[in-house]
Order: structure tokens, then sequence, then C-alpha cells
């Protein structure tokens, strides 16, 4: 099925020059870039963004590296987005990240790893209209 899901790169992989080579990644597995903006999140976004995860240890220091500077912010859409997006990025765990992911190949730490994805259709949605709109 034909979906759409968001992707952001983080402030650590923008700001040591990785954003072309990622973009690569989506784009020579066949995914179409829908929508793209740089900038940095507020608060507000970020806590939208990762809302799932309030009140659990890592949560302050997730809101404020994500925060931290510039980061990329995509839809991307192809048939099994929201699951390619996901094989294509890696394990949370960079360490655990195979090579030829994008955590495998440009990461090292689960604290700054490089990109997010959408991890549902469901969610998937609900990130697009928060950085998109509808
Ligand atoms: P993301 O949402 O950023 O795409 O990452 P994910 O689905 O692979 O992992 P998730 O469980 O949603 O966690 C969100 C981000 O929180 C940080 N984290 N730290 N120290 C820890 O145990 C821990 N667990 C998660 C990571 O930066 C992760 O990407
Ligand atoms: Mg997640």
């Amino acid at each position: 099925m034909t979906e759409t899901t968001y992707v952001m790169i983080k402030p650590d992989a923008v700001a040591s020059g990785k954003i072309g080579r990622i973009i690569s990644r989506f784009e020579d597995a066949g995914l179409t870039i829908e929508r793209l903006e740089m900038g940095i999140l507020t608060r507000e976004q970020a806590e939208g963004n990762y809302g799932e995860h309030k009140g659990k240890p890592f949560y302050e220091g997730l809101i404020s590296y994500i925060t931290s500077g510039p980061v990329v912010k995509m839809a991307i859409s192809g048939e099994g987005a929201v699951k390619k997006c996901r094989t294509l990025m890696g394990p949370t765990n960079p360490a655990e990240a195979a090579p030829g992911t994008i955590r495998g190949d440009f990461g090292l730490v689960t604290d700054a790893n490089v990109i997010h994805g959408s991890d549902s259709p469901e969610s998937a949605a609900r990130e697009v209209a928060l950085f998109f709109g509808a």
C-alpha cells in the first residue's frame, strides 16, 4: 500500500554533514521525498513528536538533544514506506545496527542516533500532520 511517513535527520547528523548521503538512501530505495524542510524544533513540536516517552528516564535528554540544533524534516512516500524507512534506518541503538543501515553507518550512540522515523501508520499520520499540516 502506498503510504506517507515522517522522517527526520537529527541534529548530530546535520551538524556532521550527513544530510545528502542520508537522503540518498531513501531515494535509492525508490521512495519519494514529498516534503522537506530544515529548522530547529520548538519544545512543543519535540514533545508532540515524542509524547509517548514522557516520564521515561531519557525523556528530558531526548527533548533537549532534538531541539539542540537544526533538523531536516521530511514526508516520504512509497509502497510500505513506514516499514521500509524503519528498515533502512536500522535499530535504535547504533551499536546493534548492521552496516548498510543508516544508523549502522552514521551513528555510534543511542542518545544521538542520526535519524527518526514514524513507527506505525498511525504515528506517521500524526507526525506528518504535526510538522507539515494536514
Ligand atoms: P525514533 O523515535 O527517534 O525514531 O527512535 P526509535 O523509534 O528507534 O526509538 P524510541 O523507542 O521511539 O526512542 C526515541 C529516542 O529516544 C532515545 N532513547 N534512549 N537511553 C535509552 O534507553 C533510550 N531509549 C530511547 C533514542 O534517541 C531514540 O531514538
Ligand atoms: Mg520512536
